[in-house]
């Protein structure tokens, strides 16, 4: 079974063949170079540059993995959620070429593409898991009971971490993405320079009360309280820009606060449910002491985490290949008037 992955749910135009669960190619032509000037992402740029990429980027993945259009299976594409105009891309593409070689298209949810990636990785992992999407655009716990079926146990209330990561580099100075940035920094910082406020949410979420919101994040508290931060050593020391030193120890108690709770509320998580092997994904999943924290911890606790390569950790296609076997199996095909949606929920 050969399918043709397409994602362009934000500035990523990706494609990628997956032959049972193997990947065959996998090809991603980012756009960060054109966002960095104006320090996120612009939709309606991001929507116009996946108009240019799509073709070449798809053949490009056919050649790749030694293919042609007619050796393709089904088609998976990315539905949402993500910025409408840049997923209207990606839907219009594989719906128009799932009819001309007249072969079934599968709609997949973004996050579970990145919930796939651990198996696309790792293969089988034992069950029940628990899995931490972690992203520019989502925060969220997932239990997986069986394969392909994922039931929300957590979410962030505000912020997502990524996005938190990326306003914190804004606020310094040093660009975009800044999940990258700062991770390199933090490096060389003093994580404990700075003690920042903590969050606890005891309180069940307004918008799903059904849920006890024990294993929800919240990343506005410590942001505004970086901003203050910032905002008072300017004033104080007379500059817009910080010295350096004081950035990367910034950088560095910043890093610590976000792991630290990533690996809290996971592991909590994972022990209250029983879990038997937890799963780390999404962009900043791709943070080195993320990962290592995380393995850490998995040997003291002797549950095992599993995290995506790098290339597999930040948006990419293989995973919807992945995603949509998975939805394939289960006899999910997306119907000829398949839409776009910017806030499909999983
Ligand atoms: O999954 P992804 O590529 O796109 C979304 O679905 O959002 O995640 C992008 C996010 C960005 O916020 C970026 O700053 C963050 O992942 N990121 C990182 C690292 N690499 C990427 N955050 C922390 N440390 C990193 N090394
Ligand atoms: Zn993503």
């Amino acid at each position: 079974m050969l399918v043709l992955g397409i994602e362009t749910s934000c500035d990523e135009t990706a494609a990628a063949l997956v032959e049972d669960w193997k990947i065959r190619s996998n090809v991603v032509a980012s756009q960060v170079e054109i966002h960095r000037e104006w320090g996120g992402v612009v939709p309606e740029l991001a929507s116009r540059q996946h108009v240019r990429d799509i073709c070449g980027v798809v053949e490009r993945a056919l050649a790749d993995g030694n293919a042609a259009w007619n050796d393709v299976d089904a088609l998976a594409v990315t539905q949402g959620p993500g910025l409408v105009g840049s997923l209207l891309v990606g839907v219009s593409f594989a719906k128009a070429a799932a009819w001309a070689i007249g072969k079934p298209l599968v709609a997949v949810n973004h996050l579970a593409g990145h919930i796939e990636s651990i198996w696309l990785e790792h293969g089988r992992i034992a069950l029940p898991a628990v899995i931490l999407v972690v992203s520019g655009g989502h925060t969220s716990l997932y239990l997986v009971k069986q394969e392909g079926e994922y039931t929300l146990l957590g979410r962030t209330r505000d912020d997502a971490a990524g996005e938190a990561y990326d306003k914190v580099a804004k606020l310094l100075g040093l660009g975009y993405p800044g999940g990258p940035i700062i991770d390199r920094l933090a490096k060389a910082g003093n994580d404990v320079a700075i003690r920042w406020p903590g969050t606890r949410l005891t309180n069940p979420d307004r918008n799903a009360p059904e849920r006890d919101g024990r294993f929800d994040f919240s990343f506005s508290g410590l942001k505004t309280a970086v901003l203050r931060h910032v905002r008072q050593r300017q004033a104080e020391l007379g500059v817009e820009r910080l010295p350096q030193d004081e950035i990367v120890d910034l950088a560095a108690s910043f890093q610590r606060r976000v792991v630290e709770t990533l690996i809290d509320r996971t592991f909590a998580a994972a022990r209250w449910h029983g879990a038997k092997s937890i799963g780390i994904a999404g962009g900043v999943s791709a943070n080195s002491r993320l990962r290592d924290e995380a393995l850490a911890k998995a040997e003291r606790s002797e549950i095992p985490v599993y995290v995506p390569s790098l290339a597999l950790s930040t948006d990419n296609a293989a995973m919807i290949a992945a995603a949509g076997l998975r939805q394939f199996a289960a006899g999910r095909i997306a119907p000829a008037d398949l839409n776009a949606a910017a806030s499909l929920p999983l």
